[in-house]
């Protein structure tokens, strides 16, 4: 099957744009590269654009945007999907850089956007606010993990990494830990949107940051058990919760399907698994998500 190889970028919609524009490119360092009709465009790498933000009711996650590889052919990845008996749209040139995507709905309702990688582009990072690497993950409240993890991997190719019971799931779809997560819940919504730094000095530096600028960490900084990955959670101005993360473990070659050892690690090798409903699968360092986490 044709796999997708990357996320590239989120769309949301949101009440006040200019407010939430003013985080992503002053507090979190994204370059705001593009503005078109009603659209705002955020870059922080290769891609065109890793943000799109446009003016809504509600603050939400509407999109997610998937690469499949430049050889991969486009065609042939609609068709695997109508296969399964999935409605696809094709867009041509929806947006700047994606000239060809296959559009159609994950059973949650969120569209997922699949292209081929277009053309590398050359922002530079900017000079000013946190400056995280990348985009990382997009995590969802669902009503049913069980299928909507099930549509991931057989649809978009994703592979299952680790669950937390039955009732919290995370996928890849390359080298990294988690692309998408989904925590059943009771209802279809957004968790968190994750940016990746450097490193744990980069994670002090950018706590510092949001708190000279009037946001305070929701949860963490911690280590979670599931991922490794080091974490702190504050909420953006319209309410939805971005994690800054760094150390997130990676499988660097499936064949060998062990995570990267590292001295974290409980389980070595570390191997994809389901982890039991423990403290420590959330976070290795103690505190537990205060309830304000999950509203
Ligand atoms: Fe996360």
């Amino acid at each position: 099957m044709i796999r997708v190889k990357k996320i590239s970028h989120a769309s949301y919609e949101t009440p006040d744009l200019d407010k939430q524009t003013e985080y992503y490119t002053e507090i979190l360092g994204l370059a705001l590269i593009a503005k078109e009709k009603d659209a705002i465009y955020l870059a922080n790498t290769v891609e065109h654009h890793s943000v799109v933000l446009r003016k809504g009711s509600e603050p939400k996650c509407l999109r997610i945007g998937f690469q499949i590889s430049p050889n991969d052919d486009l065609d042939e990845f609609e068709e695997q999907t109508r296969k399964q008996g999935i409605k696809t749209i094709r867009k041509k040139d929806a947006e700047p850089t994606l000239a060809d995507m296959v559009s159609f709905a994950d059973p949650k309702g969120t569209i997922m956007e699949v292209f081929r990688a277009p053309e590398a582009q050359h922002h530079k990072f900017r000079a000013k606010g946190i400056i995280p690497h990348k985009l990382g993950h997009v995590a969802f409240h669902v009503t049913d993990v069980k299928g909507t993890t099930q549509f991931y991997c057989d649809v978009l190719g994703f592979r299952v990494s680790d669950w937390m019971a039955d009732y919290f799931s995370f996928l890849r779809c390359g080298v990294d830990h988690h692309t998408i997560n989904l925590v059943e819940t009771g209802s279809n919504r957004h968790f968190h949107t994750a940016f990746e730094l450097r490193d744990w000095a980069h994670l002090q530096q950018a706590c510092d940051y949001l708190s000279a600028n009037g946001y305070t960490q929701l949860w963490g900084p911690g280590r979670h058990g599931i991922g490794h990955n080091l974490f702190a959670y504050h909420r953006s101005p319209n309410g939805l919760i971005t994690e800054l993360f760094a150390e997130l473990d990676q499988m660097k070659d499936e064949s060998l399907g062990y995570f990267d050892p590292r001295p974290w690690h409980r389980d070595n090798p570390q191997r994809p698994k389901t982890w039991p409903k423990d403290p420590s699968a959330a976070n290795l360092w103690g505190p537990m998500p205060p309830d304000e986490m999950m509203k």
